[in-house]
């Protein structure tokens, strides 16, 4: 599906509920591909930290999962990236966002890794507007991800993890953890920011 034909569908779903789950959102040859450059880099994966990445802490109590924050290194890389600046141009165009960058990560999580219950973006803290989720992988059990309805304990819905599955949803709004994979789950965790400037101080892009 390229991405114009992926906008058509979750354009909708965003404004009515705030996040949306596209299937076979990537094509197979590019999902191969990513699939092939975790492997390349599988080495330099290392344990995730929690909040921004020029801020980072690491707990192993809230998520041990591990993650390599794109490079731009691979074609693959460039491709996805390619794709998620045409999703870009269409929030803004569509919602008046003012999004003007996306940051991405590879993750892995083997065997009894997990993330525990966490919002990606709290109100005023961050300038993250989206999140993304590429699955890259279809692992047999394990791993799903459960996103809570905003401000409740109620679960509004249970992936779980299928190559090619994109989902987005709004940062801020939307508790979700990571149950503990089974099987070895590779997936792609992107965010979309807007430009938050404090005291005249601009946000850099990294
Ligand atoms: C994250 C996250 C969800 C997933 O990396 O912040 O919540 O399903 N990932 O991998
Ligand atoms: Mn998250």
């Amino acid at each position: 599906m390229n991405a114009r034909s992926i906008s058509e569908i979750y354009l909708d779903d965003i404004e009515s509920r705030g996040y949306t789950v596209i299937h076979n959102a990537i094509n197979k040859p590019l999902l191969a591909r990513l699939m092939l450059d975790c492997y390349r880099i599988n080495p330099d994966f290392s344990l995730a930290g929690i909040g921004r990445k020029n801020e980072l802490q690491i707990d192993k109590t809230i998520r041990n999962d591990k993650t390599f924050w794109f490079d731009g290194t691979s074609d693959a890389q460039l491709e996805y990236q390619a794709l998620m600046e045409q999703i870009r141009i269409t929030l803004n165009r569509t919602f008046f966002l003012g999004l003007f960058d996306y940051e991405c990560h590879y993750a892995k999580y083997q065997r009894g890794d997990f993330y525990k219950k966490h919002y990606d973006a709290f109100k005023g803290r961050s300038n993250r507007v989206f999140t993304t989720v590429l699955y890259l992988n279809t692992p047999p059990s394990g791993g799903e991800l459960i996103i809570y309805k905003p401000k409740s304990k109620e679960v509004e819905i249970s992936i779980s993890p299928q190559a090619g599955t994109l989902l987005m949803f709004e940062s801020e709004c939307f508790m979700h953890e990571v149950l503990p994979a089974v099987d070895e789950r590779y997936s792609i965790a992107g965010w979309f920011r807007k430009n938050t400037s404090i005291s005249g101080i601009i946000d850099p892009p990294r």
